[in-house]
């Protein structure tokens, strides 16, 4: 046995030579006593008949020892009597410089029982992270009772200076207004963005009172948010919604979501938190909306008033003038006297009057639309839309459902927009007058749009009203014929006036009630 051999076999760690194919060369005794196996019986064998997986030590021989010198692992065995361990395993190339054959030698380091050890600790560490755990959760139980305890107190107080922190990182940083409001509603805190919002410093806020910048009318609505006892019972949250001026004098809309911070058992208020946003815009877009529902109605109503009156007015003048010159002229031939020059100028000036009468009502017609349309390409659906839009107020407080019933993707039409809006809601306030005496829950209106043929689209208004009857409906769209108290009888007249000038035309169904209808058609572009 030489040197190497000898040292080989005395070595207490288990060494094992491998080929260049893993297969065991050589087997010290203490691998023996290790795997249990003797050397006879792995001789040529793979090493891998040890550990509990296949590592590729063909490759790890060829690739990875001439370059890395060693390769380390914890290898995981089963002994021959098939009980398990673990070693720190390191492979090196050996080279037999005799045979010149590529080898390499295991070594294998076992930490079985260091292993048993570290999982032990580990299971332990882990136990006692739970009980841990539990004991924290079992001292914050117990913490009202421990305020007095100094180390609690800064426990405590690091904690209300981390939320302080936090509040303060958050409140820093948003774009609404955060403030802390004292029970008295004295500012405590006010959050930069104020400098944006009210054009004030938060410096020159706090120790203010906030109610000093709401408008007067509304202070009493806030004083109501913040202080209110219901929402201290509850401690729900409540919004807001008041006008606060800004430095400048100029006042917003403001929406404040307001927390109220009480005390436990008592229930005082300890302190308000607020977020205030400005919604100015959202505000006055919703009152310039109701202003535009209130106006389209008014319009329709004026326009119709003062046509009406102006109308009979500039008639009336010139039929008057007409009746007195033509009784004069009467009186005047009944007396026997046909002075023919005379007779002539006054009917001259008869016909005068006549004229001028016709340019009223021509007036009139131009009024009602004529040679006034501004035509654009457009979609009939989002008009009508639009229009029952205008005065969805008018349906909600009638009670009235509507249903649309569009047919998708109609081709643009060449309209004038606001004219067959108008068009729509004389339709719609018809429709809506011809409901009144029925069941309130029984009022619908149903618009229907579709392709009539390739040239043509039809609009269909059909309400649950009694319908159009069978004895009105020749007359309806003459100028002044109504069933209403206090009809004016033009709606249709102008509708029609509108809808022909377009190139369509109105037909109207007439019937029992849910199935009269009015529709008119338009052509498509
Ligand atoms: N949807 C409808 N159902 C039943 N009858 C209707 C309907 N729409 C109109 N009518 C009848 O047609 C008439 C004429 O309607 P039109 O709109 O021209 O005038 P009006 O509504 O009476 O008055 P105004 O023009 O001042 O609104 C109405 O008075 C009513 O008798
Ligand atoms: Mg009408």
């Amino acid at each position: 046995m030489d040197y190497a051999q000898s040292l080989f076999e005395a070595i207490s760690e288990s060494a094992v030579i491998l080929d260049k194919a893993g297969r065991i060369l050589d087997w010290n005794q203490s691998a023996s006593t290790l795997f249990g196996y003797s050397k006879r019986e792995v001789l040529g064998r793979s090493i891998n008949l040890v550990y509990d997986r296949n590592y590729p030590f063909p490759k790890i021989i060829k690739e990875t020892l001439p370059f890395h010198k060693k390769w380390l692992a914890e290898t995981v065995f089963f002994r021959k009597n098939g009980t398990k361990g673990t070693c720190r395993t390191s492979a090196t190339l050996l080279t037999n410089p005799a045979q010149g054959k590529t080898a390499a030698l295991l070594i294998h380091q076992n930490i079985s029982a260091f292993k048993v050890v570290e999982n032990d600790l580990k299971a332990t560490a882990e136990s006692l992270g739970a009980n841990y755990r539990q004991s924290v959760a079992g001292l914050l139980a117990l913490y009202p009772l421990y305020t007095k305890n100094s180390t609690f107190r800064e426990q405590l107080e690091r904690d209300l200076r981390e939320s302080e922190l936090r509040f303060r990182l958050l409140a820093e940083n948003a774009t609404d207004i955060i403030a802390r409001v004292a029970a008295d509603g004295t500012y405590l805190y006010v959050s930069p963005s104020c400098r944006t919002l009210l054009g004030y410093k938060p410096e020159e806020l706090i120790g203010k009172s906030a109610f000093k910048y709401t408008h007067h009318d509304d202070v009493t609505k806030l004083k109501k948010a913040l202080f209110n006892s219901r929402h201290r019972e509850t401690k729900s949250n409540t919004t807001v919604i008041y006008r606060a001026r800004r430095k400048e004098g100029e006042y917003r809309w403001f929406e404040t979501l307001v927390r109220l911070i009480c005390d436990e058992d008592t229930r005082e208020i300890r302190e308000i938190q607020t977020a205030s946003r400005d919604v100015t815009d959202h505000v006055l877009d919703k009152k310039v909306g109701m202003r535009k529902q209130q106006l389209a109605h008014v319009f329709r109503l004026s326009t119709m008033e003062e046509m009406a009156s102006g109308m009979a007015h500039e008639i009336s003048q010139p039929l008057s003038a007409i009746i007195n010159y033509t009784r004069g002229c009467v009186r005047h031939l009944q007396s026997g006297q046909h002075d023919a020059p005379l007779l002539t100028e006054v009917m001259e000036k008869a016909v005068t009057q006549a004229e001028r009468a016709g340019e009223v009502i021509q007036r009139l017609k131009n009024f009602f639309c004529k040679g006034q349309l501004v035509k654009t390409p457009c979609k009939i659906n989002s008009i009508l839309r639009e229009t029952v839009s205008l005065i969805r107020h008018d349906f909600t407080s009638t009670k009235t459902k509507v249903d649309l019933a569009f047919e998708k993707d109609l081709p643009f039409i060449s309209a004038d927009r606001i004219q067959l809006q108008q068009v729509m809601l004389n339709l719609l306030q018809n429709a809506i007058d011809a409901m009144r005496d029925i069941n309130p829950g029984a009022r619908r209106i149903k618009i229907e749009t579709a392709t009539l043929n390739k040239d043509t689209v039809a609009i269909t208004v059909n309400d649950s009203g009694p319908g159009f009857s069978k004895e009105v409906v020749h007359k309806v769209f003459k100028p002044f014929f109504s069933t209403k108290a206090h009809g004016r009888g033009m709606g249709l007249a102008i509708c029609r006036s509108i809808i022909e000038a377009h190139g369509g035309v109105f037909t109207i169904n007439p019937n029992t009630s849910n199935n009269s209808w009015i529709r008119f058609t338009l052509p498509i572009e």
